[in-house]
């Protein structure tokens, strides 16, 4: 099996080529990566002389790059996680989200297509589109889309066009709407890993609103394990929501944080709430268990003390990334291969 995975550098797509190699001992990856802020090579050191993984730095909005490692290449599967994800970035400018989320999904779609109609075509996507909840409910796969954020928008916009391709052309697509997922290798933007670092270093955390928004936490092996299940028994042009059945207020998040490294709640800073802010995400995840036997693998209570002692250990990581000195690794590893 040939698969190629878009996004693989980042945070859950990185988590699931490791997941993958170890999992899939016969298939092949080709990770396609333009490399962004959020693309950090470090995650998959060692990886480099793995006869069965390749990386090729490219855009996703780049049609002739796309089209000809797809040529190059012919993937069986394709499994598409590259996006700009941070809803923050996405209000403050909303173009990088456009070209890459709307616009490279449509390159991709079509690049599979000349390939032929069976190219499993695994779009992932994000609860996200669905819009924010009340107190009660929760998302299923017929929620009808209310994006709230530039980012949320671009995503649904994207999953148009996935569902588009099935509808028109018979493309072999499934798509995915996974809840927040929190693990390793995550930019230290987003809500846990900004809280662990901020807190190690006695920083103040900033918490939104009144921190009494709701997120469903995933761990990021968990979407791994679902996005392999529907790759493999998913039906084409059918919708899974992936979550952890995990509602949790985020100023509790970081209470959590903050008692696991003893540090005092005193750091907490509420600051002012983030524009349209969806109040309450909880996916209804019955469908991929019921139809595809998926269900996740790890407890919130034990998965998140796991996750910041992984910060905690791999603090040069952090470091790293805060100093921008993980952008050297592409170059050291494959620039000299590239000139010669
Ligand atoms: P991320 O921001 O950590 O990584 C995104 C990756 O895509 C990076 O490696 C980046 O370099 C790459 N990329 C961006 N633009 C590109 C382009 N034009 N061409 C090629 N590569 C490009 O994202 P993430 O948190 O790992 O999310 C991965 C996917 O999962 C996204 O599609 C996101 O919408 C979705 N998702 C994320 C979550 C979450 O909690 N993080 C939950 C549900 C769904
Ligand atoms: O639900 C899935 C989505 O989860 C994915 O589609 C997105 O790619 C991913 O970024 C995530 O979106 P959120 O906006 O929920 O994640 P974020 O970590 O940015 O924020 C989580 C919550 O914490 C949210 O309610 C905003 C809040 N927050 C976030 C940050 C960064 C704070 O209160 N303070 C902060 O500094």
């Amino acid at each position: 099996m040939r698969v190629l995975i878009t996004g693989g550098a980042g945070f859950i797509g990185s988590n699931l080529v490791h997941y993958l190699i170890r999992e899939r001992p016969d298939w092949e990856l080709v990770n396609l990566d333009v490399l962004t802020y959020a693309g950090n090579l470090e995650n998959l050191a060692g990886l480099e002389s793995n006869p069965r993984y390749t990386f090729v730095k490219a855009d996703i909005t780049d049609g002739d790059a796309v089209r000809a490692i797809f040529a190059e290449h012919k993937p069986d599967v394709v499994l598409h996680l590259a996006a700009e994800s941070h809803v923050d970035r996405s209000i403050l400018d909303s173009s990088a989200f456009i070209r890459t989320n709307v616009l490279g999904t449509q390159v991709l779609l079509d690049a599979a297509r000349s390939l032929g109609t069976d190219t499993r075509f695994v779009h992932v996507s994000t609860d996200e589109v669905y819009g924010t909840l009340g107190a009660d409910g929760k998302f299923t796969e017929s929620t009808p889309l209310a994006p709230n954020s530039p980012y949320s928008a671009s995503k649904a916009g994207s999953d148009c066009l996935v569902r588009a391709a099935h509808e028109t052309f018979g493309m072999n697509t499934v798509i995915t709407r996974c809840s927040n997922n929190y693990g390793p290798f995550q930019f230290p933007e987003k809500l846990i890993p900004l809280m662990i670092a901020n807190a190690r270093a006695d920083k103040d955390l900033p918490v939104y609103g009144d921190g009494m928004q709701v997120r469903d936490w995933l761990y990021v092996e968990d979407h791994c394990s679902a996005l392999l299940t529907v790759l493999e028994k998913g039906t084409a042009g059918e919708v899974y929501n992936i979550g952890g059945n995990n509602e949790w207020p985020n100023i509790e998040v970081v209470r959590l944080i903050l008692k696991h490294l003893d540090k005092p709640e005193s750091l907490i800073r509420y600051v002012q709430d983030r524009p349209g802010h969806d109040r309450r995400y909880a996916i209804d995840a019955s469908k991929i268990h019921r139809e595809l036997g998926w269900r996740p693998a790890y407890r919130f209570e034990t998965a998140l003390p796991a996750t910041i002692e992984w910060y905690l250990e791999h603090g040069e990581w952090v470091e790293r990334v805060q100093t921008g000195r993980y952008q050297e690794y592409y170059e050291n590893q494959y620039g000299s291969r590239l000139s010669s």
